[in-house]
């Protein structure tokens, strides 16, 4: 089964498409995609059988976002959590996501034509030695494409993504590469798995549950959520069609709460940049002062942040050797 799905609309599908393009189309969608084993029960199968359908869908699904212009997708595909499961079902799975990125590999050409590049977000030394390296491999191969970007949640949670944000934070002010007082929200983001990825504008979860099940969770503060009935595999575009129109009913507001985000977090980085100038030159500071000791900043963070980008791309060319 193939990463990209081309189908044709139906006449009613493109009339329902063309009305919602006339609105603001979310450029970032999340996906908590919950209910394969529910499906998989009430058809009589397997659960893995249940877990290759919603495959299947996530596929399915990315056809309906490129029509509708959204270049953005994260799947949450594995949580640390499901490491609790049984290890038919743990091993299974990773079994998939092993033999599916290996289809990516052999699908390349396709992929590159559509411009997607694949992207996985979570810890990965969790993950079984032959499910890192070909997802790695993937995440290498599609690295350039820069059309529509699907990230993968394997082995994620979001207390697990901070907490490694903030120790590489610390490590990095012990090892002198940054000041203590140089951290803050914008830097804190750079740590995170999701880097480069703007936050998600609309986030749905399948199944009829209603929490978010440590997703995203630091990037979801600005999203509209959106819950449904439908178990993931059921899912069907008029299902998204959905979600995208109570995204738009909403978008004023969420785009408005945003920006008094992002405003507020400049000023605290403005006022914590006084405040270092004020401890180090008292009555002498001077609005110099203020502009040079940010221009300091800044080329800390862009150093250190460079020596973070190397790291982790060192990292995923090791796995992706079995080199490790
Ligand atoms: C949640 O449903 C789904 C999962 C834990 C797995 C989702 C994984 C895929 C759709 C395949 C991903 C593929 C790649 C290539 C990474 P559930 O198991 O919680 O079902 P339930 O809520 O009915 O119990
Ligand atoms: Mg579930």
């Amino acid at each position: 089964m193939t990463w990209i799905v081309e189908k044709k609309r139906s006449w009613a599908e493109w009339v329902a498409l063309r009305t919602l393009l006339v609105g603001p189309i979310p450029t970032h969608l999340a996906v908590i995609m919950d209910g394969n084993r529910r499906y998989a029960r009430q058809k009589h199968q397997d659960t893995l059988t249940g877990h290759t359908q919603g495959f299947h869908k996530l596929a399915e699904m990315l056809g309906w976002c490129r029509d509708l212009g959204i270049n953005q997708v994260t799947a949450y595909a594995f949580s640390i959590e499901n490491f609790k499961r049984s290890k038919q079902e743990v091993d299974g799975l990773m079994e998939l996501a092993a033999e599916k990125f290996e289809v990516l590999l052999e699908e390349q050409e396709k992929l590159d034509k559509h411009g997607v590049c694949i992207r996985v977000v979570g810890n990965l030394s969790l993950l079984p030695q032959r499910t890192r390296q070909m997802a790695a491999r993937a995440v290498i191969a599609t690295q350039q494409n820069n059309n529509c970007y699907l990230n993968l949640a394997l082995a994620y949670t979001s207390r697990q993504e901070m907490t490694q944000a903030m120790n590489e934070l610390v490590d990095g002010v012990q090892r002198g590469e940054l000041l203590a007082s140089d951290i803050s929200e914008e830097l804190m983001e750079e740590c995170l798995y999701t880097r480069g990825s703007k936050d998600p504008d609309l986030l749905l979860r399948t199944s009829g549950e209603v929490r978010l099940s440590d997703f995203l969770l630091w990037q979801s503060g600005f999203s509209c959520l959106y819950f449904t009935q439908a178990l993931w595999p059921e899912l069907t575009i008029w299902h998204l069609f959905g979600a995208v129109f109570y995204y738009q009913r909403h978008h004023h507001m969420l785009v408005a709460a945003r920006q008094l985000c992002l405003d507020q977090r400049e000023c605290v980085v403005e006022e914590q940049d006084v405040e270092c100038c004020r401890i180090k030159y008292g009555d002498k500071l001077t609005q110099e002062h203020i502009t040079e000791y940010a221009r300091g900043r800044e080329n800390r963070i862009a150093a250190f942040l460079a020596s973070l980008t190397q790291r982790r791309l060192s990292y995923l060319q090791q796995l992706a050797c079995g080199d490790e």
